[in-house]
């Protein structure tokens, strides 16, 4: 007998079927022949929010949440976050290997030469409220770029698919400090193409009378490191709204839009300020108990902890608080990071914890680390979502490329009413639900 087989009894018929195994997976369609008659729709799997379904396979990002292990195309975080920039990171998941030095002049001349945005996006920047959540204002601009590339519907023409993700790596650090500017009643500062992508993001951020913006080489460096951690983390809310919306064929403007969306939720990406909201609210180290008392209560969620894969440690928050030392050496220590430290030494001692297996995630340091630099709290999720459109991409161009895949569309139990009819309505009254 093949060994990578399941064999399954159908109680209801007393029939066995066997079932292949691969790559640790049954085919949740090969249960479809397990019927109890001839018009029977077939056995499906359930599994709501996919607790325990593969919805691709993937050689884009590897995750051993038990061991704490990340590696894009195979390279450890903590390399590629030691040793290369978040251009080549993004090259790196884009395109399957490194780039050599030619490929990373070209790839960066290319990014370098996008950044711009149509002088028309400064009009839509402008209808949103001072307060408009940046977040907000990202996703609507984001998916308004659509409107400008008709040709991004080409999604089947590997030249145009190369240009859009040109464009979107591009032009989401533009979007996002343009967004920024707003909220701040700060004109817009242009790219500027002898920096970095990370000091030209510092640029158009905080650039104010002087000629040439001069960024912190400290500071732009450890907003590298920060955009290798969050470039991807394969098939979480965000990489798999991508998957769904462009599944349909939709152009990469507006499935990045939509993955955005998803990683604004608290739950998501949007953990990183509710973490700052959340110090903010204990206030002071001496508070902190009665915290950690409330979230045992269940009364609200220690925001930054937690993760549906990592069940050991993230990796990415070891990275995080090495890179916040370097960071306070510039801009002075966020006091915040103290309280930060006091609430995860009693949190991962702490018997509630433990045995839920609740560790720091990667938002529970970044936002300190934002702050110290220059950030309010309703920017941390922009800066989540500028280096994971690369992940995203990645994830589209795999999924696109994949000749397994087809439009997504799970199936449902439906629970609701059986056939019922309309109660026909007495003369002069209205139509009622029998
Ligand atoms: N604080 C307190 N308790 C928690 C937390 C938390 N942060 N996270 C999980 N738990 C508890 C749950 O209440 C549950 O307890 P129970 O077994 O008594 O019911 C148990 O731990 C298991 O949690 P689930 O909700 O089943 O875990 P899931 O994998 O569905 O959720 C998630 C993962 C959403 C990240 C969750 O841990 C959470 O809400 N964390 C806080 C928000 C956060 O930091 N999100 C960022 C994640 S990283 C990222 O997306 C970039």
């Amino acid at each position: 007998m093949n060994i990578n087989t399941l064999t399954v009894i159908d109680n209801r018929t007393d029939a066995t079927y066997t079932l292949p195994i691969e790559n640790g997976a049954i085919r949740t369609m090969d249960l479809r022949q397990m019927k109890t008659s001839p018009d029977d729709f077939g056995l499906m799997g359930y599994d709501p929010a996919f607790m325990n379904t593969a919805s691709c396979k993937s050689a884009i990002t590897f995750i051993d949440g038990d061991k704490g292990i990340l590696r894009y195309r195979g390279y450890p975080i903590e390399e590629l976050a030691e040793h290369c920039s978040f251009l080549e990171v993004a090259y790196l998941l884009l395109h399957g290997e490194l780039p050599n030095k030619t490929e990373n002049e070209e790839w960066t001349r290319q990014i370098t030469y996008h950044t711009m945005l149509h002088e028309s996006i400064k009009k839509f920047m402008d209808g949103f409220a001072y307060d408009a959540h940046p977040m907000g204002i990202l996703v609507a601009t984001v998916g308004a770029l659509s409107t400008f590339y008709p040709d991004a519907r080409n999604i089947h023409d590997e030249a145009s698919r190369r240009t859009q993700i040109y464009r979107l790596v591009a032009k989401m650090p533009t979007l996002a400090a343009f967004a920024y500017r707003h909220s701040r009643g700060l004109p817009y500062a242009y790219p500027d193409n002898d920096l970095t992508y990370t000091q030209n993001f510092l640029n158009m951020l905080f650039k104010m009378t002087e000629v040439k913006y001069r960024p912190e080489p400290a500071l732009a460096r450890a907003l590298d490191v920060l955009f290798i951690l969050h470039a991807d983390h394969e098939q979480n809310a965000s990489a798999n709204v991508m998957r769904a919306v462009g599944s349909a064929h939709t152009d990469p403007y507006l499935s990045t839009a939509g993955a955005a969306a998803a990683l604004a939720g608290p739950l998501h990406g949007g953990a990183n300020e509710a973490v700052l909201r959340m110090l903010d609210q204990i206030g002071k180290k001496e508070n902190i108990p009665d915290y950690i008392k409330g979230v045992k209560e269940g009364k609200y969620k220690l925001m930054g902890f937690g993760h549906r894969v990592y069940k050991n440690y993230d990796p990415r928050a070891q990275i995080i608080k090495n890179t916040a030392e370097q960071v306070f050496q510039v801009t002075g220590r966020n006091p915040k990071l103290d309280m930060a430290l006091e609430l995860e030494k009693i949190a991962l001692n702490d018997d509630y914890f433990v045995k839920r297996k609740l560790y720091p995630n990667v938002d529970f340091y970044s936002g300190i680390i934002y702050q110290a630099m220059g950030f309010n709290p309703q920017m941390f999720t922009v800066l989540f979502a500028i280096p994971r459109t690369a992940g995203w991409l990645a994830q589209w161009q795999e999924m696109l490329q994949d000749g397994e895949q087809k439009i997504s569309r799970p199936r449902q139990i439906y629970v609701g009413y059986g056939m019922r009819q309309v109660e026909q309505p007495e003369p002069g009254t209205k139509a009622k639900a029998a």
